[in-house]
C-alpha cells in the first residue's frame, strides 16, 4: 500500500479552510493507503520562546485530529518529539545538505525577511534537513503539499539521492504530490484572499471550535457583492461564491447548483452558517470530551508513537548500519 505522509505545525487553532481544504481529505485517505500524521512540534520549536505553549498547542490539535475523525488504528498520528529518531536522523540530514543548497529555499528567505527584527534561529535555517529526515524515516513514498513545500520536497530527494550515493542505497525516494482537491475557502471579510490564520481580523475566520453563536454571526456579517444576484462567480461574485463552495462542502451539492436555489443573499448566508453549524456541533463535541481526558488523548497518542517509532528505529538503524556508525 502507498505510505503517505502529512505533517502539520502545532501553530494556532483549526480553521474552516484546513478542515474542508485538507483535514477531511485525511479522513477519507486513511482508509485508502498506509497514512501517517505527524504534529511536528520540533519544527515550531524555530520560533518558540515561551514555555508551555507548543505542547498545549500539540495537544488541542491532537485532540482536533481525533475528534475530526482520524481513527488510531487506521491511521499513524503521532507526535514528532515523541520519536527521537527525527532528530536524530535530521542531524544526519544536515550533514548532507550543503549551506548553499539550504541559503536556496525560498521559505528561509521569506521567513527570515519577515522576521529581520526579531530572532532568527539557526533551526530556522536547518528546517528542511529536519523535514527531510521526517520524510525519509517512514520510507514515504508520497507527501501531498501545497505548491509553498514543494521546495522542501525537492531538497528531501536531494538529500535522499545523496546519501543513497555516498553510503549506498539506503532512503526510498519520495515524491510530492498535489493533495485531492478540498474545497477553497475563502475569507468571510475578505473573500479574494485564502482564510488563512494569518488573517489581520478574526471576523472573517471560522474557527472549528467556535460556538454555534460566533459562526452563524460570521456567516450574517460575512462580505457579500454588490448587486443582488445569487450565481456562482468567482471572479465576478467572490463573496457569495465562497458561500456557496461552503454550503456545497458541507451538504454534498454543487455550487452552480445550489444557486439556483437562492434569490437572497439573505438565506444563504443563513443556510450556510446553519450547515456549518450542524456540521462542528458532533466534531466539538468530541474534540470537548477529549481534551478534559487526557488520559485517553495520551493512549491515542502512545499507539501513534509506538508504530511511528517501530518504523522509523529500522530506518534509522539502516542509515547508521550504511554509514558505518558502531552498532552495540
Ligand atoms: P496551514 O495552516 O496554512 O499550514 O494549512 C494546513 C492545511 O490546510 C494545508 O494543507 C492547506 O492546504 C489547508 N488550508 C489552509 N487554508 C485553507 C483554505 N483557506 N482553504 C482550503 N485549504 C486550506
Ligand atoms: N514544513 C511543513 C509546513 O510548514 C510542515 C512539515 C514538516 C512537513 N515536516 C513535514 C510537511 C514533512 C510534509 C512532510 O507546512
Amino acid at each position: 500500500m502507498t505510505r503517505v505522509l502529512s505533517c502539520i505545525q502545532p501553530t494556532g487553532d483549526v480553521h474552516l479552510g484546513n478542515y474542508l481544504g485538507a483535514l477531511r481529505n485525511w479522513v477519507i485517505g486513511q482508509h485508502e493507503c498506509d497514512a501517517f500524521h505527524g504534529i511536528v512540534d520540533l519544527h515550531s520549536l524555530t520560533i518558540t520562546t515561551e514555555p508551555k505553549v507548543v505542547g498545549d498547542n500539540t495537544l488541542r490539535l491532537a485532540a482536533m485530529l481525533f475528534a475530526v475523525g482520524l481513527d488510531p488504528d487506521a491511521a499513524t498520528v503521532f507526535v514528532q518529539s515523541q520519536v527521537p529518531q527525527h532528530a536524530q536522523l535530521g542531524w544526519i540530514m544536515e550533514c548532507t545538505v550543503s549551506f548553499g543548497e539550504l541559503s536556496r529555499m525560498t521559505q528561509f528567505k521569506d521567513k527570515s525577511a519577515r522576521r529581520e527584527a526579531e530572532f532568527i534561529s539557526a533551526g530556522l535555517f536547518t528546517y528542511p534537513a529536519l523535514q527531510a529526515a521526517d520524510i525519509l524515516l517512514y520510507d514515504t513514498d508520497e507527501v501531498p503539499v501545497g505548491e509553498d513545500q514543494r521546495q522542501h520536497i525537492e531538497i528531501t530527494r536531494d538529500i535522499a539521492e545523496r546519501f543513497n550515493f555516498r553510503f549506498g542505497d539506503t532512503f526510498v525516494m519520495p515524491k510530492a504530490v498535489i493533495p485531492r482537491a478540498g474545497a477553497r475557502v475563502m475569507d468571510l471579510q475578505d473573500p479574494t484572499s485564502k482564510m488563512s490564520k494569518s488573517a489581520t481580523a478574526d471576523s472573517g475566520l471560522v474557527y472549528l471550535l467556535d460556538d454555534p453563536a460566533a459562526v452563524l454571526k460570521k456567516f450574517k456579517r460575512a462580505v457579500t457583492d454588490s448587486d443582488n444576484e445569487v450565481r456562482f462567480d468567482r471572479a465576478e461574485k467572490p463573496g457569495i461564491s465562497n458561500l456557496l463552495e461552503i454550503l456545497a462542502a458541507v451538504t454534498g451539492g454543487t455550487p452552480e447548483t445550489l444557486a439556483t436555489q437562492y434569490t437572497q443573499y439573505g438565506p444563504l448566508k443563513n443556510d450556510a452558517g446553519e450547515a456549518v453549524v450542524e456540521m462542528l456541533t458532533p466534531i466539538q463535541h468530541r474534540y470537548h470530551e477529549l481534551i478534559a481526558d487526557r488520559a485517553e488523548l495520551a493512549r491515542l497518542l502512545g499507539k501513534g508513537a509506538e508504530k511511528a517509532r517501530a518504523v522509523a528505529e529500522a530506518t534509522y538503524r539502516r542509515a547508521t548500519e550504511a554509514i558505518g556508525l558502531i552498532q552495540i
